[in-house]
Formats: C-alpha cells, sequence, structure tokens
C-alpha cells in the first residue's frame, strides 16, 4: 500500500509550478493537502479542482515572509487533520542579476522567502513532529544549491542555506524527523518572471528553453515520502538531460 495514503501534507508556494503539481500528484495518491501562498484565486481553484477529483484539501493564504501567517498554516494542518506528516517548504524566488547592480530589495526578498521563509516552516511544524515522534520536512533548494554561477550570487547562496537547513535537520532529526533536500535544474514554472534584469532574464529564458516538466520534480516528491518510515531519502537532484550546469 502506498505510505502516500492519508499522510497530512503541507505545501508553501502551492499556487503554480513545483508546489501546485506536487499537489495534483500527492492528491491522487490520497494525501490530505494543505495548501499556502498568497495568490488566493489560485489557491482556491487548486483545491476545487482536488476536490472535483475526489481529493481531499485545504488553503491558507500564507505569505512565508510572516511568520505567524506560517503557523497559522501549521495549526490550519493539525485544526482540520489533527497531525503534521510533511512539511514541503517550497515557496521561493529568484530575481537574478550581477552583484554591481546592487539590487538590494531582491537581495533582501530571497533572504526572506527562499531562507527565512523555510525557517519558519520548520519552526511550525517541529514540536508537532516531534509530539508524534515522526515527521518529513521536504525542502527545495536547486542545482544552485550546489554550484554558483553568474548573476545568482544571492539566490545561491539561499539555495546553499536551505542545502545546509537539511542536512542540519538530518542530523538533529533522529530517528524521528526525515529531511529530504530536492534540487531541481531548470523547469518549466514561472520562476524566470521575477528576474527584473532584461539582459540577465533573456539569458536565463534561453537556458529554460530546455526546462522539464514540474511533474518531474513531482514525481521525486512522491518517492521521497512513499519509502518506509525508516528510509530517509536525504538529497535529490533533477535536471534537463541537456542542462550542462
Ligand atoms: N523552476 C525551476 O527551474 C526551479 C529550479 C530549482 C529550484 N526551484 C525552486 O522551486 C521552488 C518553487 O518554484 P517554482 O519553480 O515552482 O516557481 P513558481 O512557479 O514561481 O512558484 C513559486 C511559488 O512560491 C510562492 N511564493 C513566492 N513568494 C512567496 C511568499 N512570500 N509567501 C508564500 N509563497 C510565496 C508563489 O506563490 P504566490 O505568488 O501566490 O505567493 C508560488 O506559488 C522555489 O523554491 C524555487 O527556488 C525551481
Amino acid at each position: 500500500m502506498s505510505e502516500i495514503n492519508g499522510k497530512v501534507v503541507i505545501i508553501t508556494g502551492a499556487s503554480s509550478g513545483l508546489g501546485e503539481a506536487a499537489a495534483h500528484r500527492l492528491a491522487k495518491g490520497g494525501a490530505k493537502l494543505v495548501l499556502g501562498a498568497r495568490r488566493e484565486d489560485r489557491l482556491k481553484s487548486l483545491v476545487d479542482a482536488i476536490v472535483e477529483q475526489g481529493g481531499e484539501a485545504i488553503y491558507r493564504v500564507t505569505d512565508v515572509t510572516d511568520r505567524d501567517q506560517v503557523e497559522a498554516l501549521a495549526a490550519a494542518a493539525k485544526e482540520t487533520y489533527g497531525r503534521i506528516d510533511v512539511l514541503i517548504n517550497n515557496a521561493g524566488l529568484m530575481p537574478l542579476s550581477p552583484l554591481d547592480q546592487l539590487k538590494v530589495d531582491e537581495w533582501e526578498q530571497m533572504v526572506d522567502v527562499n531562507i527565512k521563509g523555510v525557517l519558519y516552516g520548520i519552526a511550525a511544524v517541529l514540536p508537532t513532529m516531534r509530539e508524534q515522534h515522526s515527521g518529513h520536512i521536504i525542502n527545495l533548494s536547486s542545482v544552485a544549491g550546489h554550484v554558483v554561477f553568474p548573476s545568482a550570487a544571492v539566490y545561491c547562496a539561499t539555495k546553499y542555506a536551505v542545502k545546509a537547513l537539511s542536512e542540519g535537520i538530518r542530523q538533529e532529526g533522529g530517528e524521528e524527523i526525515r529531511s529530504t533536500n530536492i534540487s531541481p535544474g531548470a523547469v518549466a514554472t514561472e520562476l524566470t518572471s521575477t528576474i527584473s534584469d532584461p539582459d540577465t532574464a533573456k539569458g536565463v529564458n534561453e537556458l529554460y528553453e530546455m526546462a522539464i516538466d514540474a511533474d518531474a520534480i513531482a514525481r521525486a516528491i512522491i518517492y521521497a515520502i512513499e519509502q518506509p518510515a525508516d528510509v530517509d531519502v536525504n538529497e535529490i537532484i533533477i535536471r534537463p538531460t541537456r542542462q550542462p550546469l
């Protein structure tokens, strides 16, 4: 029997891209979903579609830069479904640019969403997972959490941080908390739309012509969750076959 069925799974950044694709796959596997993001219309349509297909899902409008909102997302999971089995720390943005452009506001936004948002997620679920003596935290890092490339210094720094946090969760989680760090390469989502520098956007959009479907990452998430409780899938890197970086 699938280890997905009946699990309570929170997904941040569920309104598009990888989060949305993971929600569809997990719902088909019988997971009970708690979906967060800022765009309510997108979350509502997603929940409606899942419920129409016989799945179980709720949403809460959640900005991951606000700790109270992330706590409320976790509280909604407990109130509605009684427990939290998996947190997918997925919300993120990638406004790439050369350091010389000093887009400090964008640097701060990446730190706030890609790092602090992940920390707030961990803080919101860890006490419950400890009480349950079980839980699984899945963090979305990136190939950019393994290699640094020009115009991506700050984004890479945030994704290296996510990888470090995943390893910390693994080491401190012991037998109770599983930790999975997922590092995608180019995946066709809305992620590149956050790039404000036209030259960088042009280069990245050319690279993303090789992008693979978001469902490839959803399948990896399923693989990590459906393993038996004593199997901890710690690291998955998934690139398009054509991706050189
Ligand atoms: N696509 C790729 O090539 C790729 C590669 C490696 C890693 N990743 C990582 O995968 C994750 C998902 O990205 P994606 O590719 O699916 O991009 P996406 O389609 O742009 O999705 C990003 C999601 O994050 C949410 N988000 C952004 N800021 C938020 C905030 N402050 N609070 C809550 N949610 C927020 C967005 O929802 P709202 O705008 O509605 O809040 C959206 O649902 C990111 O962490 C990204 O870094 C993606």
